[in-house]
């Protein structure tokens, strides 16, 4: 089980915490009692996670771009956080192609910004900063990647992390090796699902849409193979990579973050899985059966396989992926079902995660 205890009364500061990883973060950090700041734009859809569950009201949170350094600064120097998640970004391969200059600009400036604040803000003691499962150069390997592989991503978004991977092993060796006490790590996860996703252009928000709309679901490239994984799964390895090198900062790294290779599935497989529990679970009135069909519309470039090799996190910290893929769209389409039958979402986000930290297990009290 996770101890996250350790951020009882901590001072953590996330960036991109109104959007869909931040505010699933922001909820295992109140539990655990966490002294909470966020700086992001505002939420990146509406509806979203983080306005739902009244995030807003209960961290202090600052509305702010991470491109604008002076503005980031006096935050760090008003906040003096000691540990830093940086999830702020651009996270779309889509619409990157359409804004490249401003994918760039604020993935990869964004990142200079941030661990230049984190320099000049002596509370700093751990950051984290999230990339991605797409900074190596994509050869279509069968094989997992593994964290020496080289850094090139091929689309904007892409190679904005792998560029934002630089800065940070740039300003790792120049800044932080030595001379200040400050364990800095990036993490690279897999596409993750989960309920209160509303993002466009990701495959389980389509899948969610089109069945409260009574369509078919359409899936672009059902071949693509993917490391999908729980949204939670990520969010409590940044989180446990956070409070072991901030005890202990030789644990620093470069970390993958992805599911079994077994549970490395196709989108189509992906699609499958859904329908089949979707259709377990029928509610109501509803009488739509959840199926889906191919349509290509001949999009731009997206890797065609894509898999991690996460020995390295295993070896390092014991971490393992908690949920399979089966587990993972069951808890899926039971938050989808729960929002349509009116279930409050806050409730069903804290299901969620009390179910994946087994804190409704006896003995799974936290404070
Ligand atoms: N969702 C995935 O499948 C996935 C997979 C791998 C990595 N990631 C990475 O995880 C992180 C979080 O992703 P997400 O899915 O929660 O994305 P999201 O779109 O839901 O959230 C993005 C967050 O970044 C903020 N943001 C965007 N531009 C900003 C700017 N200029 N200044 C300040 N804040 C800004 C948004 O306001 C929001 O809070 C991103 O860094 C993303 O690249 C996501």
């Amino acid at each position: 089980m996770f101890d996250f205890t350790f951020y009882r009364g901590k001072k953590i500061l996330i960036t991109g915490h109104t959007g869909f990883k931040g505010s699933y973060m922001c909820e295992v950090l109140l539990k655990y009692g966490a002294k909470l700041y966020g700086y992001a734009l505002d939420p990146p859809t509406d509806p979203s996670l983080f306005m739902l569950c009244g995030l807003q009201e209960r961290m202090d949170s600052v509305q702010g771009d991470i491109r604008d350094l002076a503005h980031l600064k006096r935050v760090f120097e008003k906040v003096q956080p000691e540990i830093v998640i940086h999830m702020a970004a651009q996270p779309i391969v889509r619409e990157s192609y359409q804004r490249p200059v401003e994918t760039f600009e604020t993935n990869v400036m964004g990142t200079v910004n941030l661990l230049e604040c984190c320099r000049l803000t002596e509370s700093v003691k751990s950051v984290v900063n999230v990339t991605t499962d797409k900074v190596y150069r994509n050869m279509e390997w069968s094989r997992g990647y593994v964290e020496t592989d080289v850094l090139d991503g091929y689309d904007p978004y892409s190679n904005s992390k792998s560029c934002s991977e630089l800065v940070t092993h740039s300003y790792i060796r120049s800044f932080f090796q030595g001379q200040r006490d400050i364990a800095v790590s990036t993490c690279r996860a897999g596409n993750v699902i989960g309920g209160g996703d509303f993002a466009r252009d990701r495959i389980i928000p389509d899948c969610i849409r089109a069945m409260e709309r009574g369509e078919e679901i359409i899936v672009r490239n059902p071949s693509s193979i993917r490391p999908y994984q729980h949204v939670l799964e990520p969010v409590c390895a940044y989180l446990m990579v956070a409070m072991e090198q901030h005890k202990d900062p030789l644990l620093a790294d470069c970390y993958n973050v992805g599911p079994e290779d077994a549970d490395c599935c196709t989108t189509g497989e992906l699609v499958d899985i859904f329908c089949k529990k979707w259709n377990e679970k029928r509610v109501g009135e509803e009488n739509r059966i959840a199926a889906w069909k191919n349509r290509s519309d001949q999009g731009p470039h997206e890797a065609g396989l894509l898999r991690l090799d996460c020995d390295k996190i295993k070896r390092t910290f014991g971490w393992m992926p908690r949920w399979n893929i089966e587990a993972a769209l069951e808890e899926v389409v039971r938050f989808a079902k729960g929002k349509i039958e009116g279930r409050d979402i806050l409730a069903l986000l804290d299901d969620t995660i009390d179910s994946y930290l087994m804190l409704d297990e006896p003995g799974g009290v936290i404070i």
